[in-house]
């Protein structure tokens, strides 16, 4: 006869203890307590043993075939359940709570200008960040030696062709395809070679422009006005200060009395009590010419603003390069 019972019985229970999947189990079991299995022979074969052997033997066998059906189940239920399982779920834990995510500040304070001149019943329009040197420069009447044409500010893409410098081209492309009376609005990407505190090389403006019969500087100025007090509040009061652009004439920049300190001079405005805004003016003649409009009985005004210059006076930050780090701890306040 060849082994013990009592061998059979402990390599069966080495061997599940190293089962680690439910096939490698019903081997074992079918090994150890088929009809051909190891245990089953040995209680067939109990009849060759000396009479007196045999109820001893017969009954350790019966015993193991027990032992080994309940090591076989108990290794199953390990396997498909790994110990423990039920402990791991705390069902009384709070959940963990899905990150909601919301509009970028940028494209949520240009959302909230344009908002506020499509209000005023103007139409939005967008231009190609590309642009012909001729629609960002010429058609503006810039003329050829103009520092804004530097490379220092510009970024070339060839001779005739540059990434946009500001949003000002999108109204000539608008008035070359409409007829008065223009009422728009273009937000949109700008770039400049230029990087520090309050510049980054890409950043974003709004354009806006509005071409008509009769249209005056008390247009412009009243027009600028309803937009400051809808932005900031009704309190902010604003001044026009002489300016120069090629494309206006005459050009005025505009101030805000100062978000921080109401006027009276902080770090913010450089002890002024002012802040500047935006650029505006009345549309220079050259630039209606440049797209036919008949000078003698159109006139314009036209402005553009920084949209992270707004943003940072709105919400008190100083640096504009946090915009574009994308630190959620900084996103996640607006
Ligand atoms: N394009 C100017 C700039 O980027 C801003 C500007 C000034 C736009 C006066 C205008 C304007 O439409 O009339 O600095």
């Amino acid at each position: 006869m060849g082994k013990t019972i009592d061998q059979i019985k402990a390599e069966a229970l080495k061997a599940v203890e190293t089962a680690s999947d439910p096939e490698g189990i019903k081997e074992l079991s079918i090994r150890y307590l088929g009809r051909k299995g190891a245990v089953t022979q040995f209680l067939r074969n109990i009849s060759d043993l000396p009479a007196k052997e045999r109820p001893e033997a017969g009954k350790k066998a019966n015993e193991t075939k027990k032992i080994l059906d309940s090591a076989f189940k108990e290794a199953l239920e390990r396997i498909q359940k790994p110990a423990g399982a039920d402990d791991r779920i705390d069902v009384s834990l709070p959940g963990r709570s899905v990150q909601v995510g919301h509009l970028h500040p940028i494209t949520r304070i240009a959302g909230e200008i344009c908002g506020i001149f499509t209000d005023m019943g103007f139409d939005i329009v967008e231009g190609p960040e590309v642009e012909l040197d001729y629609y960002n420069f010429e058609s503006l009447n810039f003329p050829p030696d103009h520092p804004a044409r530097d490379m220092q500010d510009t970024f070339f893409i060839s001779d005739k062709v540059v990434l946009r410098t500001h949003t000002s081209p999108i109204q000539v492309r608008v008035m070359e395809k409409t007829d008065p009376p223009v009422r728009v609005i273009a937000p949109g990407k700008v770039y400049r070679c230029d990087s520090d505190l309050t510049h980054t090389p890409m950043f974003h403006q709004v354009e806006g422009l509005l071409v008509d019969e009769n249209v005056s500087f008390g247009d412009l100025k009243g027009t600028l006005t309803a937009f400051v007090h809808q932005m900031f509040d009704e309190q902010t009061s604003l001044r026009f200060r002489p300016s120069f652009f090629p494309f206006t004439e005459p050009s005025a920049e505009v101030d805000i009395l100062c978000v921080m300190c109401r006027g009276k001079g902080c770090r913010v405005c450089s002890q002024t009590g002012w802040l500047e805004v935006l650029g505006s003016g009345m549309v220079h003649p050259a630039v209606l010419e440049n797209v036919g409009y008949d000078t003698t009985r159109y006139t314009g005004f036209a402005f553009g603003m920084g949209v992270e210059r707004i943003a940072m006076l709105k919400y008190g930050i100083d640096d504009i390069r946090k915009f574009f780090e994308n630190d959620f701890r900084f996103l996640k306040q607006f």
